[in-house]
């Protein structure tokens, strides 16, 4: 997996920077081709000249040549490195990076690489408890892995500074395990590939300011679309209210309701081999909805908000999906094989992912999952807990297995 591919590894200014002499002795060792760029602060922990020495290649530190008025042949180094490489990791990454990386600061080598480079980027943040736990840190995080970067999360144990917490960097294996996941997502396999996919929430309307709609994000989807988009595919996203960016390549179509949503999927899905539905969708809205705000009355009259039954998108798609092959999700929160089987044969779907909101770290909102693919064979796969982006390359990986 890792013979020729070509690894750029930022280093910064924390005190595991030594272990990023480990990580290059491996790679190496393994086949990949190593670049090295260290921040300023990284060289007070490990020399250039280690890491030049073992990556058999230049460290660059400086984004600038080491006189104006001499060379430049070090003109836009940041720039083809970013161009160059098939995957990107930075170790350490220390609190400081992150936030820069987060904001988009292009203050040193390493930083402005980041924004040139089109390849995975993954990040395995080490530094004190404190620090890792700090809202500005967590927050930093959680938008790194929103944009689609794998982040290596740090071990719990005995620090540094002799606290024990989470902060510590993991050991060499599982890091190398990440790379080769990530790596393994970058291969075009969906090249070609007509993929739809269904994202968020639905709100229905009660009246023109209330609705009722549920606590999806829309990560999990948008995570799938942005995955198949790097593999290669034509994705085209059908998404309810959602924040979140639209990935670079998707062509995103917005809903608000469950009709709304159904009629995007009836006119979408001819044209998509693969068909990913992801979206919450509301089983019931209001009967009808007030053209004007429903007002409170003086006396403790409640108004009664009669309920009907939205479009079934899932099995309208189960019965007409001839050669395409149906992924949906099921959210349960008890006996989830068992519901999620029956959900499968009903709506005659090809794969269900399975997920329990109740889980620490699943369910809405949060930027990881811990999923299990069931087959129509009733074969079942279970996966650990890890970022939605990497569960969608596992879900992409089992449909096209
Ligand atoms: C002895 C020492 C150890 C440090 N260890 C870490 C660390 O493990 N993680 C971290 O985020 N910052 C650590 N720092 C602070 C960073 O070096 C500091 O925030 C620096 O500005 C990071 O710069 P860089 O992100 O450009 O490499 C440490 C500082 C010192 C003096």
């Amino acid at each position: 997996m890792l013979k020729n591919k070509k690894i750029l590894l930022g280093v910064t200014g924390g005190i595991a920077a030594y272990k990023a002499a480990y990580i290059v002795r491996e790679l190496k060792r393994l086949g990949a081709d190593v670049r090295v760029i260290m921040t300023h602060s990284a060289t007070q922990f490990i020399t250039p000249l280690t890491l030049s020495t073992l990556s058999q290649h230049e460290v660059i530190v400086s984004l600038w040549p080491k006189s104006t008025h001499e060379s430049t042949d070090l003109g836009v180094k940041h720039v083809d490195l970013g161009l160059w490489a098939d995957l990107t990791l930075i170790l350490p990454a220390s609190a400081n990076t992150i936030a820069k990386l987060a904001t988009g600061i292009a203050d040193n080598a390493l930083t402005s690489t980041a924004l040139s480079i089109r390849c995975p980027l993954l990040i395995a943040p080490a530094m004190d408890l404190d620090m890792y736990r700090h809202p500005a840190t967590q927050n930093n995080i959680g938008v790194l892995q929103d944009r689609g970067c794998i982040i290596i999360e740090p071990e719990t144990g005995e620090l540094a500074s002799g606290l024990s917490g989470p902060g510590r960097l993991p050991e060499l294996q599982p890091i190398l395990e990440k790379i080769e996941s990530a790596l393994a997502g970058t291969q075009k396999d969906l090249s070609g590939v007509q993929v739809l996919v269904t994202a968020g929430p639905t709100y229905e309307k009660i009246d023109p300011v209330r609705f009722i709609g549920n606590r999806s994000s829309g990560k999990m989807g948008y995570a799938i679309a942005k995955a198949a988009v790097q593999r290669g595919a034509d994705v085209t996203l059908i998404s309810g209210p959602s924040s979140l960016e639209t990935p670079q390549g998707v062509q995103r179509i917005d809903v608000e309701s469950a009709a709304e949503m159904f009629g995007a999927v009836q006119r979408e899905y001819e044209r998509h081999q693969f068909i990913i539905m992801a979206a919450a969708v509301a089983d019931f809205r209001p009967a009808s909805s007030e053209k004007q705000k429903i007002k409170k009355t003086n006396d403790r009259d409640v108004p009664e908000i009669k309920l009907e039954q939205t479009d079934d998108i899932l099995k309208f798609i189960g019965d007409h999906k001839d050669e395409r092959t149906v992924i949906g999700f099921a959210l349960e929160t008890e006996n989830e094989l068992a519901h999620a089987r029956e959900k499968l044969e009903k709506k005659k779907l090809d794969y269900i992912v399975i997920n329990n909101p109740t889980r620490e770290g699943s369910g809405f909102g949060s930027d990881t999952n811990e999923i299990q693919i069931l087959d129509k064979n009733g074969k079942v796969k279970e996966y650990p807990l890890m970022s939605k982006f990497e569960a969608a390359h596992k879900i992409l990986d089992c449909i096209n297995g």
